[in-house]
C-alpha cells in the first residue's frame, strides 16, 4: 500500500472489484491445498472458506464494505475476512503474493471472457448462416472501391462475415488455451519454500497447465494482450459491418431497412431513423483499438518481473470486452431483425455496366485475349454512357462494330447469367452459395462444439451459454 502522500493514485477497487469471484475461487482452491499438504491447520482452512464465501455472498448482494485505503479486491477481502474469522486469516496469504494472485485472476477473467466471446461469435456466425439460407435469391452489386462492380448474392456477402468470424474464434481459442496456466506458487516471483501441490489447485480452478516459470508467470501479460487483439481484429470486422449497414440503410442505396430498436430519430429533422447501432459499432472499434495499444505500450520496457504498472491492464482489458459483448450482440440482432429490399438490391445489381467483365468474357471465350477485350469493353462503355445509354441497351449490329466476335449470346446475358457464371469453389453461383450456406448452418453448430471442447471443463458451458443468449435476444426482438 501506499505511504502518505496524494491519496488514492495507486486505487485500483473502482474497477478490480469485478475480479471478485475469481480472487476468491483462488483463495479457496489455495486455502484447501494448503491445509491438504500440512502447511496450515485445517480447521483454520476450514474457517478460511466458510468466511471467503460469506464474503462472496455479501459482494454479490452489493452489502460489502468496499474501502479505497485498502486499494484493491484483493486486499479488500483479506481484511474483511480478518474481520470475520480473526488470526486464521493471517494464514491464507502462506506462500502466496498479490504478485501471483493478481496474474491468477486475470488468467481466470481472461479465459471466461474469451468462453463469453466465442458463445457470441458462434451465435451470430448462426445468425448469419441462417439470413444466408433465407435470402437465397437476393442479388446485389458486388463493390470495389464503392464503386458497383460485379453483381452478386446477399448470401454471399453475408457468408464473407461468417469466414471473417471463424477466424476471430479461432483467435479467441488460441487467447483462451494460452491463459490455461495456473500461475499461484510463484510467490512474489521466485517460487515458493513450501510443499506446495501447484497442479491440485490448478485442477480445481480448471487449468489445464501449471506455470513453468515464476517469473514469466507474474510479470507478462502477453495473455491479455491475445485478448485484447482479438477483440480489435473482430471490432474491426464489426465495424465493416456496421459501415455496410450505414450504407445500405441510407435513401442512396435503399438495400435494407434496419428495425426500429436499432435506430433513432433526429431531434430536428422528423423523417430520420439513424443508423446508431451500426454507428456507434463503428465508433466504438477506437476503444478496442485504444486499449490494445495502451497495454502493449505499459507492457514496452518493463523489467521483469512484477511492476505496479501492470496494474494498469485491468481497465483496458474490461472494457475491451465489454465492448465486443455488446457489439456482438447488437451487430447479430440487426442482421436478424433487418429488412432487405431484394427488388432495390437487384435494381442496382441490374445496372448496365454491372454486367460490363462479363461482356470482357463473352469475347475471352470466343478467342480474344482478355486485356484485349477488356480495352474493347472499356471503350463501349465509355461510348455507350457518352449517349446516355448503357451496354446492355446496344443492339448485337451495334456491339460487333466493335468487335466481330461478338454473337447472339451475348444478349442472353444479366444478372443471374452473371452470377452463375462464377462457378468455382468460393464463387457466387447460386448452387455454390446453396452449399456454402448449408454447411455453414452445420459448422456454426460444429464450431460451438469444437470451441466448447477446446475450453473444456466449466468453460464449456459457458460458451454454450453464451451462444443460447444471443439467439434468444435476437428471436425476442422478432428475428
Ligand atoms: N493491484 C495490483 C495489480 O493490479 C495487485 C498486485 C499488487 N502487487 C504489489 N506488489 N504491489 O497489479
Amino acid at each position: 500500500m501506499a505511504g502518505a502522500g496524494p491519496p488514492d493514485f495507486t486505487v485500483s477497487i473502482g474497477y478490480d472489484r469485478r475480479l471478485y469471484e475469481h480472487d476468491i475461487s483462488g483463495s479457496i482452491a489455495h486455502a484447501r491445498m494448503l491445509a491438504a499438504q500440512g502447511v496450515i491447520p485445517a480447521a483454520d482452512a476450514d474457517r478460511i472458506v466458510a468466511g471467503l464465501k460469506e464474503i462472496r455472498g455479501e459482494i454479490a448482494a452489493g452489502e460489502f464494505p468496499w474501502r479505497p485505503e485498502l486499494e484493491d479486491v484483493h486486499m479488500n477481502i483479506e481484511r474483511r475476512l480478518a474481520e470475520k474469522i480473526g488470526d486464521a486469516a493471517g494464514r491464507l496469504h502462506t506462500a502466496r503474493s498479490r504478485n501471483d494472485q493478481v496474474a491468477l485472476d486475470m488468467r481466470l477473467y481472461a479465459r471466461e471472457a474469451c468462453a463469453r466471446m466465442l458463445g457470441r461469435l458462434h451465435g451470430f456466425r448462426e445468425i448469419l448462416a441462417r439470413a444466408a439460407r433465407d435470402h437465397q435469391d437476393a442479388a446485389l452489386p458486388g463493390y470495389t472501391h464503392l464503386q458497383r462492380g460485379q453483381p452478386v448474392l446477399l448470401a454471399h456477402h453475408l457468408l464473407a462475415y461468417f469466414e471473417m468470424l471463424g477466424r476471430d474464434a479461432e483467435r479467441f481459442e488460441q487467447a483462451a488455451l494460452r491463459a490455461d496456466s495456473m500461475p499461484l506458487g510463484s510467490g512474489a516471483m521466485a517460487g515458493s519454500p513450501y510443499p506446495l501441490d501447484r497442479r491440485s489447485v490448478a485442477a480445481e480452478l480448471g487449468f489445464g497447465r501449471v506455470s513453468a516459470n515464476s517469473m514469466d508467470a507474474v510479470s507478462d501479460r502477453d495473455f491479455v494482450v491475445d485478448v485484447l487483439s482479438a477483440s480489435a481484429i473482430c471490432m474491426m470486422h464489426l465495424s465493416r459491418l456496421g459501415e455496410e449497414l450505414v450504407l445500405w440503410s441510407s435513401d442512396e442505396f435503399g438495400f435494407v431497412r434496419l428495425a426500429d430498436w436499432c435506430t433513432t430519430g433526429s431531434s430536428m429533422m422528423p423523417q430520420k431513423r439513424n443508423p446508431d447501432c451500426a454507428e456507434l459499432t463503428r465508433g466504438r472499434t477506437g476503444r478496442a483499438y485504444g486499449n490494445l495499444v495502451a497495454v502493449l505500450t505499459t507492457l514496452k520496457g518493463l523489467p521483469l518481473t512484477y511492476n505496479r504498472d501492470l496494474q494498469e491492464d485491468k481497465e483496458a482489458l474490461f472494457d475491451s470486452v465489454d465492448t465486443l459483448a455488446d457489439c456482438l450482440e447488437v451487430c447479430a440482432a440487426m442482421v436478424a431483425t433487418m429488412t432487405v429490399d431484394r427488388d432495390a438490391m437487384r435494381a442496382a445489381s441490374a445496372s448496365g455496366p454491372m454486367l460490363a467483365t462479363d461482356y470482357a468474357d463473352h469475347l475471352a471465350a470466343r478467342g480474344m485475349p482478355f486485356r484485349q477485350a477488356h480495352g474493347i469493353v472499356a471503350a463501349i462503355s465509355r461510348d455507350a454512357e457518352g449517349a446516355g445509354r448503357a451496354i446492355t441497351d446496344l443492339s448485337l449490329d451495334e456491339l460487333r462494330v466493335y468487335s466481330e466476335l461478338f454473337d447472339e449470346d451475348v444478349l442472353g446475358l444479366g444478372v443471374d447469367s452473371s452470377i452463375d457464371a462464377r462457378d468455382v469453389e468460393g464463387g457466387t453461383a447460386r448452387p455454390r452459395v446453396a452449399a456454402a450456406a448449408r454447411d455453414a448452418l452445420g459448422e456454426a453448430a460444429s464450431g460451438l462444439e469444437r470451441s466448447a471442447a477446446a475450453l473444456g471443463g466449466a468453460l464449456a458451458g459457458q460458451v454454450r451459454a453464451a451462444r443460447d443468449g444471443l439467439l434468444e435476444m435476437a428471436s425476442g426482438l422478432g428475428a
